[in-house]
């Protein structure tokens, strides 16, 4: 075969793949700060450390990927991601909603939410041209020393490897890992399928790697403790050498398990941790173009990495709001597709309260009186049945939102519960804007402006 005869993959509808150029949707910038509160509490924030740039500060995006991989391409990332790893749909032919059930005095119903769709018109032609111009923008965003780590299973992993053969090279493949799990099984004229795929490929020769490791079994340590083989087989302190089938992590299954968000198809944080640790340092920039409730960043916080993320589904970036907020991240930024706003104070009514506290400070009472989310009727007068989380922006600047506090449920119930009010001390000042942005259970925002004035 001569040079340009490559083996590649064609299908109908390759050339015309897509670019995300044509759709630029207006967004909403979101900074925030995490500091959770889950019940009424007097807060006296420290303003001065906020508004700092969001660049250099992790980033999320709700959008489609290919549109804000293209921004970022334009906002120089390009060469300059150290690690992406993608857990995109399957090509599984199914839905995948999230359930919760809302029980408020005189109403209880258990609200069913599509996240995102994995159907494809059951045409896998219209799967390659969805990744394929995808798996070429994160080619182009990847360092020179970058990895790429693509997570999918039997139905459509060795197409998507073809495609990866062809935009990095057979020579860049690294590994095939196999991640295998147990759990319920159903019935079928078939062996349970019980593992999933993890593509891993390179863009250079000089990649990080990491050695992971595993213990040894209890035969290996026997005999590397009576020394069967003499002094050169000495057991490594560390364990022995993972392998490229991982049967040390299980899915999450429990429906109680602390890690459980509810969210469909959640990976655990241990098999994220293990890629990230395997194949990036300390200053590493890690990617995740199909974040979902957030491993990634979740783990790149735990692991201290730099992280950017996007999702298509409002209900991803909530939960994974949601998620860091409650672990205390380091800020982070979200930028939103408006679509998903309100249109200000649209079915949403906030009261203030201002109190003067010497000549310097001010009291206030910040309450959501009223709210009623765009896709359903509250009943009676429970403003707190649908809001998954609320924040609030104590020196809204008119534009950007910058979240100081974030009231948080206590408990994974939709009931009454939830806060609605909390008590801040900020410096007197003659007249500013406090702005609230409640999250609902269906991934919309919105949000309310309050003019505040003190008496000074
Ligand atoms: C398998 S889930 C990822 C789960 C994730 N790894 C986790 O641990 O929660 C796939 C995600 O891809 C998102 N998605 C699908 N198409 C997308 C697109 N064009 N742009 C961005 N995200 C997309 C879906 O909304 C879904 O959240």
């Amino acid at each position: 075969m001569g040079a340009g005869d490559k083996i590649n993959l064609s299908w109908p509808g390759k050339e015309s793949v897509l670019s995300g150029q044509n759709r630029r949707a207006e967004k909403l910038k979101q900074m925030v700060y995490p500091r959770p509160l889950t019940e009424k509490t007097l807060f006296t924030p420290e303003i001065k450390e906020r508004r700092i740039e969001p660049d250099g500060v992790n980033r999320s995006f709700l959008g489609d990927n290919l549109e804000v991989m293209e921004q970022l391409i334009g906002a120089g990332y390009e060469n300059n991601i150290d690690l992406i790893y993608i857990d995109p749909p399957y090509m599984s032919s199914s839905n995948y909603h999230a359930k919760t059930v809302v029980e408020g005095k005189d109403y209880k119903k258990t609200i069913s939410r599509l996240v995102f769709t994995d159907t494809w018109k059951d045409d896998i032609n219209n799967y390659l041209t969805h990744i394929y111009p995808r798996l070429q923008m994160m080619y182009r965003l990847l360092k020179e020393n970058g990895s790429i780590f693509v997570h999918l299973d039997w139905h459509i992993s060795h197409y998507v490897k073809i495609l990866l053969d062809e935009i990095f090279s057979p020579r860049s493949f690294v590994n095939e890992i196999v991640w295998c799990y147990s759990g319920g099984s159903g019935a079928g004229k078939h062996f349970q399928r019980k593992h999933d795929i993890i593509l891993w490929y390179v863009k250079g020769p000089d990649y990080i790697f990491h050695p992971q490791y595993r213990p040894y079994s209890e035969g290996t340590r026997q005999r590397g403790l009576t020394q069967v083989k003499g002094d050169k087989y000495q057991l490594n302190e560390k364990g022995a050498n993972l392998q490229d089938w991982w049967s040390d992590i299980n899915k999450i299954l429990s429906p109680t398990a602390r890690e459980n968000l509810k969210f469909p198809t959640q990976k655990p944080m241990a098999l994220a941790e293990r890629i990230i640790a395997a194949a990036s340092d300390p200053d590493s920039l890690v990617a995740d173009f199909y974040s979902g409730s957030g491993t990634t960043a979740a783990a790149c916080e735990k692991l201290g990495r730099s992280w950017i993320c996007c999702d298509l589904s409002p209900l991803a970036i909530d939960t994974m709001s949601r998620r860091l907020i409650k672990s205390k991240s380091r800020p982070f930024s979200i930028e939103t597709d408006k679509e998903y706003i309100k249109p200000d104070n649209a079915g949403i009514k906030i009261e203030t309260t201002t109190t003067q506290m010497g000549e310097d400070t001010i009291e206030i009472n910040i309450f959501i009186k009223e709210f009623v989310p765009r896709r359903e009727n509250v009943p009676g007068d429970s403003p707190a049945l649908f809001i998954h989380f609320w924040e609030v922006d104590l020196d809204h600047d008119g534009k950007d939102f910058h979240s100081d506090i974030q009231v948080l449920r206590n408990t994974a119930k939709y009931d009454d519960s939830l806060c609605l009010d909390v008590n801040v001390r900020v410096p007197a000042r003659e007249s500013f804007y406090i702005a609230v942005m409640v999250h609902d259970l269906w991934g919309d925002i919105t949000m309310a402006r309050v003019k505040i004035e003190s008496m000074i």
